[in-house]
């Protein structure tokens, strides 16, 4: 018997840990993928699947989804990164179509109304409330800390920041505007023995920090950083500083979309080289 176990391990494929784009700002090379601005991607790790954030809008989220072969019913979790509403403005639909519980690991300020000032007020924050996608089947586990939520999946709880961040926006608290640290911000940390692969959905906690808070957490090397880097306007100090930071940190790869910037995913390209862009349908295998 044991002897037949061993020779089943030996015969069994290793399952590669795997992340597809679902929403992101750049539609994908296939027929019927819509590209729009926000971001989610579903990740396959040790038998699970989880996804991260839901996009803006649940049409095109569900959309994309199916033509994609990605059921709704089939998530093991939900991951928010944080509570801007291009990552979460697809939560209702995304439920509604699922029709069952399903776990919701998020910082418990992803229900913090936020707004942008300029050129117009707009608001930015998760356009539901929690009772709403509670009714829907939402259950929360909302902390600060970081967590193994699933087998090999890792919440990075708040993210320690070092160096510069890339926060924006304003809260609402008591009819003021004050400057939003977007202190919700945070990554999923997906363990790969060796290494890990850090997943940021709009990266506001500032690259930089997140790659080390990560290190630090985990005390492994990053095999891949991908998402949002919100890069998008940033000064020439910062993303020198960036390439120079990723390089010493011995970050592998970096597969960079969303809020990056397309004149600042050019910089890292010519900067630091192992870069690749996202868009929807895009398959990464790590
Ligand atoms: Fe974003
Ligand atoms: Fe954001």
């Amino acid at each position: 018997m044991e002897k037949f176990k061993e020779s089943l391990i030996f015969l069994s494929p290793v399952i590669p840990t795997k992340l597809t784009i679902l929403f992101e700002n750049h539609a994908g090379y296939r027929k019927g993928l819509i590209g729009y601005h926000g971001f989610s991607a579903l990740v396959e790790h040790n038998g699970r699947k989880v996804l991260v954030d839901t996009g803006t809008d649940g049409e095109v989220l569900l959309k994309n989804m199916e033509a994609l072969g990605v059921s709704p019913g089939e998530i093991d979790a939900l991951f928010i990164t944080h509570g801007h509403y291009d990552h979460t403005g697809g939560m209702k639909a995304f439920l509604e179509a699922r029709g069952k519980e399903i776990d919701v690991y998020a910082h418990p300020g992803i229900f913090q109304r936020r707004v942008a000032l300029k050129p117009k007020l707009r608001e930015m924050g998760i356009p539901f409330t929690r009772e709403e996608l509670e009714n829907l089947g939402a259950v929360f586990h909302l902390s600060t800390k970081p967590v193994e939520f699933l087998p090999g999946f890792i919440s990075s709880g708040e993210i320690w920041r070092n160096h510069w961040d890339r926060a924006v926006g304003y809260l609402v608290e008591n009819g003021e505007y004050v400057k939003d640290p977007v202190k919700d911000d945070i990554a999923l940390i997906v363990d790969l023995g060796k290494e890990v692969a850090v997943i940021t959905g709009c990266g506001h906690s500032g690259i930089i920090n997140i790659v080390e808070h990560a290190v630090k957490l985990t005390g492994k090397q990053i095999r891949a950083l991908i998402g949002g880097f919100h890069l998008r306007g940033a000064s020439q100090a910062m993303l020198e500083e960036a390439v120079a930071r990723l390089r010493t940190l011995s970050v592998k790869k970096l597969y960079a979309g969303h809020c990056t910037g397309i004149d600042e995913y050019a910089y890292l390209k010519v900067g630091f080289g192992e870069v690749e862009p996202l868009h929807v349908g895009k398959v990464i295998e790590v």
